[in-house]
């Protein structure tokens, strides 16, 4: 009887519910690269290629991804500011995206393929502007704790071939596409840096075609899948 008593709680839980295994949490995938490297014409092809497996994706971007933090994404890349506030800020839209986006979407079992995270804070503040790493890691802490990308492509390419990319789009260009070579060279380095110290990044060389950098992601993007 103890037996079979034990097995209906297993079963019924003990408001009398049945206890459902809990749905495998989503994965986390980010797109990174120096501003003309070109990620974001492949992070739909990504998406389209995840959901044609059967996985919900949300996909959204940073800074952004919320209506606040939308709107956090137009004074920090326009408004001249701080490098402190422009970090505060970068971290503030971040908060919201994390508790009202991204892990919901996970916990739910979604995946979420955003474009770009915190690593672009290490690149473009800390490698870029030269903030105190030190700031960055507390304030990712405080912000994110243990959440980090599951995989995160990054587009690597000669900061000569991204500025003529960024000259020659004919778009209006923001605080960060305005700043000179030698910014884009540090955001580089940093960025190859973090690339280095982390297994979870897949870096890709920007300066192939677009059809191999596409097969280059299906692939990573296929055998991640069959994990
Ligand atoms: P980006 O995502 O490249 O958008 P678009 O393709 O429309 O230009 O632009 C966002 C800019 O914000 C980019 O230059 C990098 C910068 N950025 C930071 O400086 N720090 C950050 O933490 C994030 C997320 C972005």
């Amino acid at each position: 009887m103890v037996g079979s008593s034990a097995r209906e709680s297993e079963e019924t839980g003990q408001g009398g519910k049945i206890d459902r295994p809990p749905t495998r949490r989503g994965k986390f995938i980010t797109f990174e690269g120096i501003d003309g490297a070109g990620k974001s014409t492949h992070i739909d092809a990504a998406i389209d290629l995840l959901r044609s497996e059967g996985f919900k994706v949300v996909s959204t971007r940073e800074p952004g991804g919320t209506p606040l933090g939308e709107k956090l994404r137009e004074l920090v890349l326009h408004e001249p500011m701080h490098l402190e506030t422009e970090t505060l800020l970068m971290f503030a839209a971040r908060r919201e995206h994390i508790v009202c986006v991204i892990e919901p979407a996970l916990l739910r079992g979604d995946w979420v393929v955003c474009d770009r995270f915190t690593d672009a804070t290490y690149a473009y503040q800390g490698g870029g502007r030269g903030l105190d790493v030190a700031k960055i890691e507390t304030l990712e802490r405080w912000v994110h704790g243990n959440l980090q990308p599951d995989l995160t492509f990054l587009f690597d390419l000669s900061t000569t071939v991204a500025q003529w990319r960024i000259q020659t789009q004919g778009k209006d260009t923001d605080r960060f596409e305005q700043e000179k070579a030698d910014f884009h060279a540090r955001v580089r380095e940093a960025y190859l840096s973090r690339a280095s110290r982390f297994r979870r990044f897949c870096v890709l060389d920007a300066d192939q075609t677009r059809d191999e950098i596409k097969k280059l992601i299906e692939e990573s993007v296929l055998s991640y899948c069959s994990q």
